[in-house]
């Protein structure tokens, strides 16, 4: 067995129903169920559940949080911006754990770590509202040195690495140096006694460059899974992914 843990994040199984049910959010019917998806994913041994509560609400809705948080065996990982309406859900709700994220309203997705260096005073308050209520902080950086030692500075549990730009890297020369950057910032995180995460653009494909990070403790995927899941099913579907992410030596 892996001693990677795999965190499924479903935000695109409630954008799927979102599209045919945004306007009808009590309908009994609404289809398909978040919670189906998570559980079907805990079943395939997934560590935990990784959803995004957007300020816009293009997927994830309040009541799905609640629903995970009351009903999925593993652990909840709540992906949210630093804002003053989401922290007053999260400090309700209390998922095990939260993950800071930048967030623009006009992305299709999160494009890019936290600017921790420019943000560091607004995250701190956040980031101990949080610890004292028991949640366990993540911060989503992009792989530099810099970004490592603040999120350390900040006493933060753990980062998790943007691998997005591993992910889409076009030229053999970027790819080289996006994962040099990613081990450099992996071990530094490591040695600063953060746990460490990564995540973004991980597909079947690409992991196995995942595979050249040192000091990794979990992976958050979703889009790959979920799209995979339109062949395979969902149970197959995170299974594979668990298997490419086996014998992932440290
Ligand atoms: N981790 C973080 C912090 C993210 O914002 C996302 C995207 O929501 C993911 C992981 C999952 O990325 P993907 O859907 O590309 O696997």
């Amino acid at each position: 067995m892996s001693s990677l843990r795999l965190g499924v994040n479903v935000d695109h199984v409630a954008t799927l129903r979102q599209a045919r049910y945004a306007t009808m959010p009590e309908s009994k019917n609404a289809e398909p169920d978040l919670l189906v998806a998570a559980r079907i994913c805990e079943r395939a041994g997934a560590g935990g559940i990784v959803a995004h509560l957007r300020s816009d609400r293009r997927h994830i809705q309040d009541h799905d949080i609640e629903r995970l948080r009351q009903n999925i065996m593993t652990k909840l990982n709540l992906e949210m911006g630093n804002t003053e309406e989401i922290i007053d859900i999260a400090l309700r709700i209390l998922p095990d754990e939260v993950c800071l994220v930048p967030e623009k309203r006009e992305e299709i997705t999160t494009e890019g770590g936290l600017d921790v260096l420019a943000q560091r005073k607004e995250l701190e308050p956040t980031i101990r509202r949080l610890q004292v209520a028991g949640i366990r902080v993540s911060l989503f950086i992009n792989p530099t040195l810099e970004e490592v030692d603040v999120a350390a500075e900040l006493g933060v549990e753990m980062v998790e690495l943007h691998t997005g730009k591993l992910a889409n890297a076009f030229t053999e020369k970027i790819q080289k140096q996006e994962l040099e950057q990613l081990r450099c910032a992996a071990r530094a995180a490591s040695e600063s006694n953060l746990q460490v995460n990564a995540g973004h653009g991980i597909n079947y494909k690409n992991i196995s460059l995942i595979h050249q990070i040192p000091c990794l403790t979990e992976l958050n995927i979703g889009h790959a899974i979920v799209s995979r899941a339109m062949w395979v099913g969902l149970e197959t579907a995170v299974k594979e992914i668990l298997e490419a992410m086996a014998n992932y030596d440290e």
